[in-house]
């Protein structure tokens, strides 16, 4: 059985492009180990990752993130089982929102807005629940990367 969580969260003061490389070094080599698979969303200011796969390697894995000081206010969107990964080839993918297909990028800028306090859309379940549906359909269907821009890093 294959589990999910997605979570946003504000990056820490000071964290940059250079903490974003140790990130997804230190996450595609735990992340093969552990049977676990996802992609990572930065823009500079927040994180928006999706993490996958079996149940224990995915709490511990989430327990350490949620515990790191490169970002903070971590805020669960959504966990459950999933059919079956949605980025089964990545161990860690990674995109700037740019490179987004526009549909999935509006998808994951509305996703992050829900850390705003007072974005009306919070604790919004079932508008939450449609946004990742969006996103991770587009995942599967492999078109998340606009034509026009760079390609997804994945490993
Ligand atoms: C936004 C964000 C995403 C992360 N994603 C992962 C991940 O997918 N897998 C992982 O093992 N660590 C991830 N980490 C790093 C962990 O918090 C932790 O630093 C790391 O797992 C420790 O691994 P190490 O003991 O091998 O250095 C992430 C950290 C941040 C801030």
């Amino acid at each position: 059985m294959i589990y999910r969580k997605v979570y946003v969260s504000d990056m820490s003061p000071d964290v940059g492009q250079k903490d974003v490389e140790q990130i997804l070094m230190a996450s595609r080599r735990n992340n093969a180990v552990a049977n676990l698979s996802g992609l990572l969303v930065s823009d500079g200011r927040r994180f928006f990752q999706v993490l996958e796969g079996p149940l224990d390697a995915l709490e511990a894995c989430y327990a350490r993130i949620e515990a790191d000081t490169r970002h903070r206010r971590v805020h669960l969107l959504a966990k459950g089982t999933a059919p079956e990964r949605a980025f089964g080839n990545w161990q860690m993918g990674h995109a700037n929102p740019a490179e987004l297909q526009p549909l999935v990028r509006d998808s994951v800028f509305e996703l992050t807005r829900l850390l705003d306090a007072q974005a009306p859309e919070r604790g919004d379940n079932a508008r939450v629940h449609g946004l990742l549906e969006t996103f991770l359909a587009a995942a599967m269907a492999g078109s998340l990367v606009s034509q026009t821009g760079s390609p997804v890093v994945g490993t």
